[in-house]
Parts: C-alpha cells; sequence; structure tokens
C-alpha cells in the first residue's frame, strides 16, 4: 500500500479532507472513502459502479484488455494445460497443487460426493416442474442441516472441510434436480470417475445400464466448469460475501449466491440466450431482434451480449467458443439450425454500429448457452451448471473474507423520501 492521498473539498464543508489512495499490484488506484463517514459525509454509489468493495488477492480482471487471471494465471492457459479441480485448488489455496496435491485434493473431493439419504425426500415435497435453480436454493441451503458438525467458522479446518463438501456435493444436488424433473431414479455419485465424467454419469446415466460418457464430451464440461470457477466481485459472489460478513455459515451463504446468479442478468443470462434463439426461431428474424435490441423504447436485449467489466472480448467467450467449434464438430452439430441462428446473430452483432460503440461483445453465457445444448443439457439445467462451476469461486472468497479481519456489509443510502411528519388519525386523511 502506498502513502498517496485524496483531496475532497464539498461545497458547506469548510475544510479540505484527505482521504488515503492505495495501488493494488494490478488496476486502478482506489480511494478509502471509509473516514468521510465522521465527516458526515457518505458516498452514493448503485450498482458499484466505481466501488471496491473488498481487498482480494484471489482473482483479477482487466475489462479493457480482455484479462483473467485466477491468481495470477491467465485464464486462457488454465483452460488449455489446468482442469476443473486444480483449478478449485489454486483458487481456495493460492498455488497450484504439487502432484501429490493434487491427487489427495481430488481424492478428498471425490471421497465427498455423496448427499446425505434424507436430502432425496426434500426432492419429493417440490413439484416436478420446478425449476431446478428454485430447488438449488433450498437444497444447498438445507446442506447446513445436514453437515452442522464443520459449521465453526472460526475455526480453518472446518472452513476447509465445508468448502470441500460445497465443491464436492453440488453436482450431486445438480444432477438430482434433473432427475427429479424427469421421473428417473437419483443416481449414486461413481466415485472411479472424473469430476466431470461423474456429473455427466449421474445427469445421463441410469441404473439398470453402464453409464457410456464420450470422453470428448467429460471434457468440455469440465472446461466449462473451469471458465466459470470465479469472476471476482461479481452479483452472487458479493452477495456470498455479504451473507457471510454477517458470521452467517458457509452452505447458506452459497445458497443466497445461487439465489442472486439465477436472474437473468447475472448467470441466468445462458438459459435465456437459448430461449432467445428459440423465439427467433429463423435466420431471417435476426434483423427484426436486432433492431428491437437497439430500440431504446423496447425493454428487449440481446441476451449473451455486454458485461459490466468487459469492455473488449470476455476471454472466457473466446476459449468457450473455440471449445464450442471443436464440441460441435466432433459431434457433428454445425447444421443444427439454431446453432445457425446463433452464429448469424454473433456476426451480425460484431459489425453493427450499436453493438461496436457500446463495445457489446458476446460473453460466455452466448458460447456456454450453445455448448451446453450441444452436450445435451437441457435448458433449465444451465444455470445450475454454472452455479456448480462457480462454487470454487464463492467458497474460496467466503474463506478469505473470513480468514482475515473483515466486517459485517452495511450499506448506506441517499434518503430521498418525506422528512419526519406527525401520525394522521384514520378519520383525518
Ligand atoms: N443488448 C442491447 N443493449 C444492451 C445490452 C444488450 N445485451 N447490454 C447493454 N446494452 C446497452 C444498454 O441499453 C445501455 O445503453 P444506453 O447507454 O444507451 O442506455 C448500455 O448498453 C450500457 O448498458 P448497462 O445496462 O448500463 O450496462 P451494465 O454494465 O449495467 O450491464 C449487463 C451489464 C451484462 C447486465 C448487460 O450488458 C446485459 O443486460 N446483458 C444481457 C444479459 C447477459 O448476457 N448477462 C450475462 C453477463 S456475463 C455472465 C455473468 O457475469 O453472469
Amino acid at each position: 500500500m502506498t502513502e498517496l492521498k485524496a483531496q475532497l473539498t464539498v461545497d458547506g464543508v469548510d475544510k479540505t479532507i484527505e482521504l488515503p489512495v492505495y495501488s493494488g499490484t494490478e488496476g486502478p488506484m482506489v480511494v478509502d472513502v471509509r473516514g468521510l463517514t465522521a465527516q458526515g459525509l457518505f458516498t452514493y454509489d448503485p450498482g458499484f459502479m466505481s466501488t471496491a468493495s473488498c481487498e482480494s488477492k484471489i482473482t483479477y480482471i482487466d475489462g479493457g484488455q480482455g484479462t483473467l487471471l485466477h491468481r495470477g494465471y491467465p485464464i486462457e492457459q488454465l483452460a488449455e494445460h489446468s482442469t476443473y479441480l486444480e483449478t478449485c485448488y489454486l483458487l481456495l489455496y493460492g498455488e497450484l497443487p504439487s502432484k501429490a496435491e493434487k491427487e489427495a485434493f481430488e481424492a478428498t473431493i471425490t471421497s465427498h460426493t455423496m448427499v446425505h439419504e434424507s436430502i432425496a425426500d426434500f426432492y419429493h415435497g417440490f413439484r416436478r416442474d420446478a425449476h431446478p435453480m428454485a430447488i438449488m436454493c433450498g437444497a444447498v441451503g438445507a446442506l447446513s442441516a445436514f453437515y452442522h458438525e464443520s459449521l465453526n467458522i472460526e475455526n480453518e479446518e472446518h472452513r476447509v472441510q465445508t468448502a470441500i463438501k460445497l465443491i464436492a456435493k453440488i453436482p450431486t444436488l445438480a444432477a438430482m434436480c434433473y432427475k427429479f424433473s424427469i421421473g428417473q431414479p437419483f443416481m449414486y455419485p461413481d466415485n472411479s470417475k472424473s469430476y466431470a465424467e461423474n456429473f455427466l454419469h449421474m445427469m445421463f446415466g441410469v441404473p439398470c445400464e453402464e453409464s457410456n460418457i464420450k470422453p470428448v464430451i467429460a471434457r468440455a464440461m469440465d472446461r466449462v466448469f473451469l471458465l466459470h470457477a470465479d469472476h471476482e466481485q461479481n452479483a452472487s459472489t458479493s452477495t456470498v460475501r455479504l451473507a457471510g460478513s454477517s458470521g452467517a455459515n458457509p452452505f447458506a451463504c452459497v445458497a443466497s449466491g445461487i439465489a442472486a446468479l439465477w436472474g437473468p442478468a447475472h448467470g441466468g443470462a445462458n438459459e435465456a440466450v437459448l430461449n432467445m434463439l428459440y423465439e427467433i426461431g429463423d435466420v431471417s428474424r435476426i434483423d427484426e431482434y436486432i433492431k428491437r435490441a437497439k430500440d431504446k423504447n423496447d425493454p428487449f436485449r440481446l441476451m449473451g451480449f455486454g458485461h459490466r467489466v468487459y469492455k473488449n472480448f470476455d476471454p472466457r467467450a473466446k476459449v468457450m467458443k473455440q471449445s464450442c467449434d471443436e464440441v460441435l464438430q466432433e459431434l457433428g452439430l454445425e447444421d443444427d439450425p439454431l446453432l445457425k441462428i446463433a452464429k448469424r446473430l454473433e456476426q451480425i452483432a460484431l459489425e453493427d454500429e450499436y453493438f461496436i460503440e457500446k463495445k457489446l461483445y458476446p460473453n460466455v453465457d452466448f458460447y456456454s448457452g450453445i455448448i451446453l445444448k450441444a452436450l445435451g443439457i437441457p435448458v433449465e439445467m444451465f444455470t445450475v451448471i454454472f452455479a456448480t462451476g462457480r462454487t470454487p469461486g464463492w467458497v474460496a472468497h467466503w474463506h478469505e473474507m473470513i480468514s482475515g479481519p473483515y466486517k459485517i456489509g452495511r450499506p448506506r443510502q441517499l434518503y430521498t423520501g418525506y422528512s419526519k411528519r406527525d401520525y394522521v388519525k384514520l378519520e383525518d386523511r
């Protein structure tokens, strides 16, 4: 941290206020405004457009350059050389594991993939047509009612155990949502399989047959999880941190993150992309939808385009696009009509003045929607896949926060309601 200072003068306040300015290892300088409260002032920043809510060492994004680093490692390199579980280790522990550490971590995660048998009873209480994200919010929160032996958040060992349980069990809960919706029996995890393979086995396997997961599909699934693993202080991660700042248990905090992720402006966008492609229905109707997206009086937005931080290509989208092309080719799906609409839409939007000027590039959700469809994942499960992949990010941020000094998150407000006034009796209104 540096000794730099910012000076603030405010009309009506007869002194100059000095505020410390910090430089991180990367990124813009940050003005520490905490001292303003003592001067009777707050800052106003709805949507956190200019506010760093915490200090973190986990992930760095340069939206202008299109850079994403996990613990310093570029996402492109991790996607090419690493695996999802190795990236989970990196996020949680801060370094890439040695061979022995990697094997031990994989073995630990694998040994926690089952969920308490009574959790299945919860699922039977839901409607069959419930949205899987609705079930996930409840089921993940309910984990704290089953695994309360490791919920002392002051205990480092408990924190790590809970992080491991979350990463291990969420794919099992996710696949159970799908099985319940189609009336098939829940599949127990098969711990001889890799993480991604096991998830696909629990999704698509049946007890009466040997499951046969194509390696190309398992590899693509692992990469989808990896590309979603963390994204610094996005809405769901900030929600997890805020919930955690009150001392809430990590299962409850991750359940709150899942709820925040569900919205179409965040993780729900991958599902919204596919629904939009279905609605467009034919390449001949793309112009009509582009026109609607540009019309200020029409709330329609091109789902899968734009990002709060990336004003250049989302680096995850670049890798996802490449993966998408490979998978479509290997599965012989290049001629799928929906995928044709997606490709044409992408091309038109990339050449359109409106999208260029506003720096609205396709984001990770645009390509993940397409790839997940090609992998045979049902559309309602798309955001659940995002939640599964994002779990290590949520737990790493929660763990980082709880491991250091932290304060309960308590934003203030610019109040514009009535000033004090006297109660009016019913007969006088
Ligand atoms: N289609 C058409 N216009 C758009 C779009 C879009 N997808 N996204 C932004 N704009 C316009 C918007 O109307 C505004 O125009 P103007 O300046 O004339 O008012 C301008 O671009 C800036 O938009 P904003 O809403 O102020 O930007 P934001 O940073 O608050 O929102 C966003 C970012 C991702 C919520 C937004 O781009 C969006 O709604 N995109 C579609 C949903 C989506 O794909 N979300 C996934 C995000 S990536 C994965 C994740 O992090 O979850």
